[in-house]
């Protein structure tokens, strides 16, 4: 039996142990008598003793059905015990139990329904969603049998749902129970609960920190636990649905916080109301108003008489060249196809109906206080905030490795721009994330230059293409302590699905919004906040920097998140959302928007897109928790495979926290995640503290020692060889991004293909003659030790600066000067640009230069060209340069014309 360290997940661990007692079941009943049988006995019996530990949270196959196949198990019954055991494992891997009830003994086989699970996706469709209710009581097992009889007597033909219940009898268990079973939509409390579980397991009661930590358990020891109870579930799975039953009087309760309560019921056993509350609650979740509105409109026959000969596919059903287009993609896309215009469903332009409730649904799901959905990308979305906030020569502190979107959202804007340098990752030729030191010093230089009130926006990329994570919460209360109205946008494009993650949802926009909001309002704050005050009133900027600083309890909570929702959840391309916790918005940006929003959005949005928005909400509100707890396993078990291999530490590395966070923001101390001796670490802590943290669902795979780099190893080794598509590399790494899609066995794929490139390499490496062998090492070290430093932003140049103290500079004009060739000169990279820097010209780049890795503009336009950049691109050896031109060189802007942008300046 493997150890419990092996394990990432108790979900692993249990499907591992249901296939491990099959197999020991089957060995048993074959070979009852066996040399080998009394050992295989034991280890039988172990699990059974394992699984009696974590069955008691699930619905299927239940305690009592557990019960009599341990009883079985004591009876030696062995032949029938192992047909229960595999068909409970069969049952629970292709999810049969969730669509019809598992006969577990041979007489109530029916051969035929063991392939309902099987069932072609429409057939499936049509069958009643399954969820599981967790009813919280300590009881005897004769009230158990009563209120399960009770529960599931209430079921009716006309009903949406099916649910099983499964009864947990402490708080503890509970909020066990709620991490642990992904199936669970619902939590009935009832009076009887006790604090206390007695599970002794720890993969299951490290849940528990995740849920409060030990010391809010303690604290809440006298504490009603029933309303506890519903506000500690609020924390971690917001999305489900509580039900109170309690026999306090309603005065009692009234006032408490009882977080994801729906409704409380005073001390009745009224099932069928509770039952059809329940169902309501998931029904709520389940609803998709513009996805089941376009369903409809897509049945009504119409006339088209507008501009869209797609719509209805009558312009593919009656051409004779374009039937293939039909029948790939099957009428329904064609049917739901219209014009905003026409007026059949709502406009996304001036949402009133379907569009503005499916909204009002993510923003739920999303924790936002608004939310908007955008049909082209988030790169539109960051333009949008952008515009609604920044005026010409507000300042914006960008993180400038952010992407493009942002640099020509600060275009549009005419803002005055001050980058941010995230650390630079020299190893690994890759930018972390903007330390929070740095993003202070630049707030306090601006104070200092009494500029504060010209600073608008705090613009970061959360978590990075590479997975640096910031701590938002931390980040927001310390700059809102200096400058206490600064809005924050969190480029959110990779991080839409950490929501539903409880240890991810922490670090998002929207969660640490709503939690500033509240913790702002206590008076515990405001009492800190006072005496910090006192403390500092004289602190100089160096005391600011190194102390932890608390904002005013009067600060404005203003933050915008902009999510590629297709990146990392269910929608259509260009998917995305905007999602707004601005305290402000109401009186001070809501024209703003709806202009920036028109803008930047086409008059003929995409429908298709909008619905599955629509659907893609639905879908985290219901198994988001255990998509993204899958996704998360999918990549553990990657990081592990390929760190404990041997054959593949001789060529690769996974990168882990310590690989790509410095020490110094790493305050937990953990380096890994998995440590081949100890195991897995819990991430709650890192992630509740460290100044950054690593989203392990992106792994990024040191290469360098295999003699390739990145880019040769993406496209010439894993897409044309093995069919493996990645897109991000660096120099001497690529980047594996997992997803909610991502299965056990693709991840295996992914380790076959890997072991396959090291053991040809080893071959390769076996027959080489000396100098290959040389050649080989000495292109490892290039690839590996030789790397160029990656440069720091430079500045801007005096004609696009106002203060070289502060540094922020406008990329308008030099952007626009640009359109204008006679303000040009184009200058060789590895010649005549060097020469004119000697000479000691300040040359200045007119446009964004983007190299392909690593991705950001390594120039904008108005910077100076320093020779670190210059450094930089030279070993860069990249063969896309967005904005260079190979053939005419760098395109910089004539010392006239600089000339001339100082005068004008000066005479202002
Ligand atoms: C950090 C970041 N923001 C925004 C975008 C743009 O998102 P979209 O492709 O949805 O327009 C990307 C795209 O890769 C990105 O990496």
């Amino acid at each position: 039996m493997q150890s419990m360290n092996d394990y990432y997940s108790a979900v692993q661990l249990r499907a591992d142990r249901w296939s491990s007692l099959r197999e020991k079941l089957d060995f048993l009943s074959k070979n009852p008598d066996g040399r080998r049988a009394k050992t295989v006995h034991a280890e039988a019996a172990k699990l059974f003793d394992s699984l009696a530990l974590i069955e008691r949270y699930w619905a299927f196959p239940g305690t009592a059905a557990f019960d009599t196949m341990r009883r079985q198990f004591e009876h030696n019954h062995l032949g029938e015990l192992a047909y229960a055991v595999s068909r409970v494992n069969r049952a629970l891997s292709t999810g049969a139990y969730r669509r019809r009830t598992i006969p577990l003994d041979r007489e109530g086989r029916d051969e035929d329904q063991d392939e309902v699970s099987l069932l072609p996706p429409d057939a499936r469709s049509l069958a009643k969603p399954y969820f599981e209710v967790m009813i919280v009581d300590d009881v005897n097992e004769h009230q158990e049998r009563w209120l399960k009889t009770n529960m599931t007597s209430m079921r009716r033909v006309e009903d949406d749902f099916i649910y099983e219940p499964v009864i947990v009898p402490s708080l503890q268990d509970a909020l066990i129970g709620v991490l642990f079973n992904h199936n669970i939509q619902a939590i009935i409390v009832r009076p009887g609960l006790k604090l206390e579980s007695d599970v002794e397991l720890p993969i299951l009661t490290r849940y528990l920190s995740r849920a409060g930590g030990a010391e809010e358990l303690e604290d809440i020891a006298n504490q009603d636990l029933g309303p506890e109870l519903c506000r500690l579930i609020a924390k971690v799975r917001p999305e489900l649905d509580a039900y109170l039953v309690t026999d306090r009087s309603v005065e009692d309760i009234a006032g408490l916080d009882l977080g994801i309560c729906r409704r409380v019921f005073y001390n009745q056993e009224d099932f069928m109301e509770l039952h059809l509350n329940i169902l309501r609650g998931v029904q709520a979740r389940y609803n998709t108003p513009f996805f089941t509105a376009l369903k409809e409109y897509s049945r009504q026959p119409t006339g088209v008489f507008h501009a869209m000969p797609i719509s209805r596919g009558k312009s593919i059903t009656r051409s004779h060249w374009i039937q293939d287009m039909g029948t790939f993609y099957g009428p329904n896309i064609f049917l739901a196809e219209t014009s905003a215009t026409s007026g059949g469903l709502d406009s996304l332009l001036e949402p009133h109906g379907t569009i503005k409730e499916a909204q009002e649904l993510a923003s739920r799901a999303f924790g936002s206080k608004q939310t908007f959905f955008a049909t082209n990308g988030t790169s539109t979305c960051n333009k949008i905030v952008v515009q609604a906030l920044v005026r010409p020569d507000d300042i914006v502190l960008v993180d400038r490795d952010c992407h493009k979107s942002h640099h020509y959202g600060m275009v549009l804007s005419g803002a005055q721009v001050c980058y941010l340098d995230s650390y630079p990752l020299n190893e690994y030729s890759m930018y972390g994330a903007v330390p929070l030191k740095e993003i202070k010093a630049q707030l306090l230089k601006l104070k200092a230059a009494g500029k504060l009130d010209r600073v608008r926006m705090l613009l970061l990329t959360n978590c990075t293409f590479d997975g640096i994570v910031y701590n938002v919460e931390r980040v927001m209360e310390e700059c809102l302590a200096i400058k206490p109205d600064l809005v924050f946008l969190w480029d959110e494009a990779w991080f839409a699905f950490a929501r539903f993650g409880p240890t991810y949802r922490q670090r998002t926009g929207m969660n640490a919004a709503n939690n500033l909001r509240q913790k702002l309002r206590t008076p515990e704050h405001e009492k800190a906040y006072a005496k910090q005050q006192e403390k500092l009133k004289d602190a100089d900027d160096a005391t600011l920097l190194k102390t932890r600083l608390i904002p005013s309890p009067k600060a404005r909570v203003r933050v915008y998140a902009t999510q590629s929702t297709h990146k990392t959840l269910t929608s259509l391309r260009q998917g995305s959302m905007i999602h707004v916790n601005d305290q402000d918005f109401k009186g001070q940006v809501e024209e703003s928007f709806h202009e920036a929003y028109m803008t930047h959005t086409s008059t003929s949005p995409n429908y298709q897109i909008i619905a599955s928005l629509d659907v893609g909400r639905r879908q985290v509100e219901l198994e988001g928790f255990e998509f993204v707890q899958r996704q998360v396993e999918a990549a553990m078990s990657m990081r592990r495979a390929i760190s404990t291999h041997p054959l593949l530490q001789k060529y690769f590395k996974v990168l882990a926290a310590g690989d790509m966070i410095p020490e110094e923001h790493r305050e937990s101390g953990v380096t890994s995640y998995y440590d081949p001796e100890q195991g897995w670490t819990d991430t709650w802590n890192c992630w509740e503290k460290d100044e950054f943290v690593l989203d392990a669902t992106r792994v990024t795979l040191a290469v360098g020692g295999t003699g390739w780099d990145g880019d040769t190893f993406k496209t010439d080794i894993l897409m044309d060889k093995y069919g493996i598509q990645i897109n991000k590399t660096s120099r001497n790494t690529v980047l594996f991004m997992t997803n909610i899609g991502t299965t056990r066995s693709s991840v295996a794929y992914l380790i076959e293909v890997l072991v396959e490139i090291a053991k040809e390499l080893d071959e390769k490496l076996d027959d080489a003659s000396k100098m290959e062998r040389l050649s080989f090492e000495k292109r490892v070290k290039n690839l590996m030790q030789d790397l160029p430093p990656l440069p720091d932003f430079s500045y801007f140049h005096p004609a696009f600066c106002a203060d070289p103290h502060t540094g922020e500079g406008d990329l308008r004009t030099p952007f626009f000067l640009a359109y204008d060739e006679n303000n040009c000169d184009y200058l060789d990279l590895n010649g005549d640009i060097l020469l004119e820097i000697e000479k000691g010209r300040e040359v200045v780049s007119a446009s964004f230069i983007i190299p392909y890795p690593p991705g950001f503009p390594i120039l904008v336009p108005g910077q100076v060209i320093s020779r670190e950049i210059l450094a930089f691109m030279r070993a860069l050896d990249v063969s896309e340069i967005h904005g260079y031109r190979a053939d005419l060189g760098l395109r910089v802007f004539t010392d006239e014309i600089l000339a001339k942008q100082v005068a004008k300046k000066t005479n202002k």
